[in-house]
């Protein structure tokens, strides 16, 4: 395994600017005094680990991630436990995420350990940034970038920076889990990923194209917006930065229901957790599609009671209103519904050490 060096900030934060920060900080605002960095090159593979101060970093601008994008990151978190220990949440699974992006983006690979480790590192390092409380928790932001310096596009550069940093996050939609659920916007006109690209690995250049379409959802009055499928514009698949998620009630049973995996959606953590989490719950599971006619009707006919947002950031968000260029509809009566703030509970009761983990799925640090 990769050896990190650690080179404890000398200026941290003082401990009131520190729990300020704890206190108020919006989400992805404020950062925690330490980072890791770990370059890559053909010569010496995975080298130069460090945990260091958080601070800028240095690259020439002709750094091939400036001009073709060569960029994946992960989102994932630490909870403070009751007792005050901290537990990450299924870490393994964003490390194969982030190596099926680097796959993707020929990028070379990091080992699952080393990556694990890695932010286990930070975390212990700043374990003062995990916040308590319901809903807060310390949000990690591993990533890679493309550092060779050329304007060269025969081949993917031939070194790069793998670096972790870590935000103290509140719940991303503060607020937004009560009475007034989310207002979402169908992009009919934009595409965020067509088969054969990118859709399913959590690269920058995904999130880049789809700010003009997010904007425009916010422009209309939205919080997010819902990207149809490329090639017909009909099938939904997923949000801005979450997968979305269905309730469908039939004969007196109900199933969660998920646009499939088909390669142009990013398979969520939350989103697989909870398909485990709905079977114990007793509900339905459902890997399927749904188009955006179907979901109006649906609704229309009952038959759709509840719908969700959820990824790790998100959590899981209940979407009340959809809209779009043709009018809109409610869901149910536009207020969270009960499977929903079910689903939720269990799976904030896991993370925080309140329900038992009979999945396996928290990390201990
Ligand atoms: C996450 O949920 O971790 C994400 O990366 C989504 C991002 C748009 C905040």
């Amino acid at each position: 395994m990769v050896d990190f060096e650690i080179r404890p900030n000398r200026k941290p934060a003082p401990d009131a600017e520190r729990r300020a920060a704890l206190d108020t900080a919006a989400f992805g605002q404020a950062f925690t005094d330490h980072m890791i960095t770990l370059r890559w090159d053909e010569e010496r593979g995975w080298h130069d680990g460090r945990v260091e101060a958080f601070q800028p970093i240095s690259l020439p601008p002709s750094a091939s991630v400036f001009h073709y994008g060569q960029e994946i990151f992960e989102g994932m978190k630490a909870y403070r436990q009751e007792g005050g220990s901290i537990a990450l949440f299924r870490p393994e699974r964003n490390a194969a995420r982030f190596n099926a992006s680097a796959r993707r983006l020929a990028m070379p690979e990091i080992p699952v350990e080393t990556f694990v480790h890695a932010v286990e590192l930070l975390v212990r390092q700043d374990r003062q940034w995990v916040p308590d409380g319901e809903g807060n928790s310390l949000y990690l932001r591993p990533m890679m970038i493309a550092t060779q310096p050329t304007l060269g596009f025969t081949l993917p550069s031939n070194s790069y920076l793998f670096c972790v940093i870590a935000s103290p996050a509140p719940g991303y939609f503060r607020g937004r889990t009560g009475p007034s659920a989310l207002s979402v916007w169908l992009s009919e006109e934009y595409s965020r990923a067509a088969p054969g690209g990118t859709g399913f690995a959590k690269a920058g250049g995904n999130y880049a194209a789809a700010f003009l379409a997010q904007r425009n959802a916010v422009d209309n009055g939205c919080d997010q917006v819902v990207w149809l499928d490329a090639v017909e514009h009909t099938w939904v698949e997923e949000m801005g930065g979450m997968n979305l998620c269905f309730i469908q009630s039939s004969g007196g049973s109900q199933t969660l229901m998920t646009p499939a995996l088909t390669g142009t959606l990013l398979p969520g953590v939350t989103r697989s957790s909870l398909l485990q989490l709905a079977g114990r719950l007793g509900l339905g599971c459902d890997e399927g599609r749904i188009s955006v006619d179907q979901w109006r009707k649906q609704c229309e006919t009952g038959q759709i009671t509840e719908v969700f947002a959820c990824g790790t950031a998100a959590v899981i968000a209940p979407v009340g209103q959809v809209r779009g260029a043709d009018g809109g509809w409610t869901i149910g009566d536009g207020r969270p519904g009960p499977v929903t703030m079910r689903l939720r509970e269990e799976l904030i009761g896991i993370q925080y050490g309140r329900i038992p983990d009979e999945f396996g799925w928290t990390h201990p640090v």
